[in-house]
């Protein structure tokens, strides 16, 4: 008999077919028992009618519990009110392994309870249709840079070197001599830039941040696009169009598992090129009259982006940042107290998603950076070349997955956004 997978059922209407999975749930009657079965494809409603089968098999239901895995055959039905719009009039099935006690039942459970069982979570509904928005919204990320143009040339993880600063980076002993986990690949996609125009490098990144905030992992994906030849205007434009095109592809190719997340879509589909732009000092004015504890000068809280984005029906960008809350890489602005950075703020208070800007291609105003951030130019002399040899204007930005995930599904706590977060507090599974 022939293996369907459950999506695909409704092209064997009439016929017979064997689906292989677990069951998901569990509705028995006298005479009619139901198992709602799962396959990573969708749910399928398996109905066993006493009186159209043997005693035996009709019986034997009651062996099967929550999460057994099973492979089950009969006949594929049209049924308007099921999932999927099909149901399997059961013929028999087969335990392929048993499930005794399953810890996550249908009732509620505290986070804390299903981070621990990370593990099984995943294999509910809502955590379901979240990893499937994840992929796609990575997949629909990689498709826009490499259908116009990008190359996609991955960063070492291990380096020598720091780009967001040394105080959040995780060290390892490396033959010797100290290497730390890659907080971000830009550095590295710079000198790709200068080989091949515009590049991307797509991984995980790494930061031993002690935030314990909704926002904040230890261990998150970013994807960071750099182009030689490009400005901070032409970096904003590349954003914009790059934010829409992502997030009207998942609307559109995600939409059964958005209604599974009960995502309210209309801000989704506001977000259309072009955005609104602030500079950090518009930003300051607005947040001077608004937040009490805003400090000008200072970096952004999570209120504080509040407050920016509710302002506008879609992303934000702030642009020209003080220079002291800043890397070292970053170019000046007209106003040298000032660099050429841009963030993107999502709406309804999901903060920051692109940090990026344009970077600094003088030698000499590099090397002030470096040694005014009180970083060993030697771990830099490499990155410096680039500055030596045809160095050019350039810019670039990095996104976040889970963040941008979280704001698309709309979740509260990025941690459900990866299949297995690192947060100070989740080291296992
Ligand atoms: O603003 P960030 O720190 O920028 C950079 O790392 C640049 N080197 C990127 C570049 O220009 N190529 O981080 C970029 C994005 C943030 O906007 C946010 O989406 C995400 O990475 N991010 C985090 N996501 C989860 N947990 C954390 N601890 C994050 N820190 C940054
Ligand atoms: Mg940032």
């Amino acid at each position: 008999m022939k293996w369907v997978y459950i999506k695909d059922l409704k092209g064997y209407l009439g016929q017979d077919v064997v689906v292989k999975g677990w069951v998901y749930n569990l509705r028995v009657s006298k005479n009619i028992k139901f198992i709602i079965v799962r396959d990573g494809t969708g749910l399928l409603q398996s109905v066993v009618v006493k009186a159209e089968v043997s005693e035996e098999l009709f019986n034997s239901i009651e062996d099967l519990t929550q999460e057994a895995s099973l492979e089950i055959h009969g006949t594929v039905k049209d049924c308007e009110r099921a999932p999927g719009g099909v149901e399997l009039a059961v013929k028999g099935f087969k335990i392929v392994g048993k499930s005794i006690d399953y810890p996550i039942t249908p009732k509620e459970h505290g986070t804390p309870f299903l981070m621990e069982n990370r593990h099984l979570w995943l294999r509910s509904k809502k955590q379901h249709a979240i990893m499937r928005v994840r992929a796609r919204t990575i997949k629909a990320m990689r498709d826009y840079l490499d259908s116009n143009g990008f190359l996609g040339l991955e960063s070492p993880i291990l380096s020598a070197s720091s780009c967001e600063g040394t105080s959040t980076l995780f060290a390892c002993e490396y033959f010797g001599e100290m290497a730390y986990l890659s907080q971000s690949g830009q550095l590295y996609a710079e000198a790709t830039a200068m080989a091949h125009g515009k590049v991307y490098t797509f991984g995980p990144t790494f930061r031993a941040e002690k935030s314990k905030t909704r926002r904040h992992l230890t261990e998150f994906w970013m994807l960071e696009p750099e182009m030689a030849y490009y400005d901070l205007d032409m970096n904003m434009d590349l954003i914009e169009n790059f934010v829409s095109y992502v997030v009207q592809t998942v609307l559109k190719e995600c939409k059964e598992d958005l209604i599974v997340l009960e995502r309210d879509t209309s801000s989704l589909e506001r977000v259309k090129a072009p955005f609104p732009r602030i500079s950090y000092s518009e930003a300051a004015d607005i947040l001077e009259k608004e937040c009490p504890d805003f400090i000008r000068g200072e970096d952004f809280g999570a209120a504080h982006e509040t407050a920016i984005s509710q302002r506008y029906d879609r992303p934000v960008f702030v642009y020209d940042f003080p220079k002291v809350i800043k890397g070292f890489y970053f170019k000046e602005s007209k106003d040298p107290n000032f660099v050429r950075g841009c963030d993107l703020l999502a709406p309804e208070g999901f903060g920051e998603i692109v940090g990026g800007g344009q970077r600094e291609d003088d030698v000499n105003k590099l090397l002030e950076g470096i040694e005014h951030h009180g970083l060993n130019q030697d771990d830099y002399k490499w990155y410096l070349d680039l500055r030596r040899y045809g160095t050019v204007p350039h810019s670039g930005f990095g996104i976040g997955v889970e963040r941008t995930v979280g704001w698309i599904c709309g979740v509260h706590h990025i941690r459900e956004t990866i299949p297995f977060p690192r947060t100070i507090n989740n080291l296992r599974p």
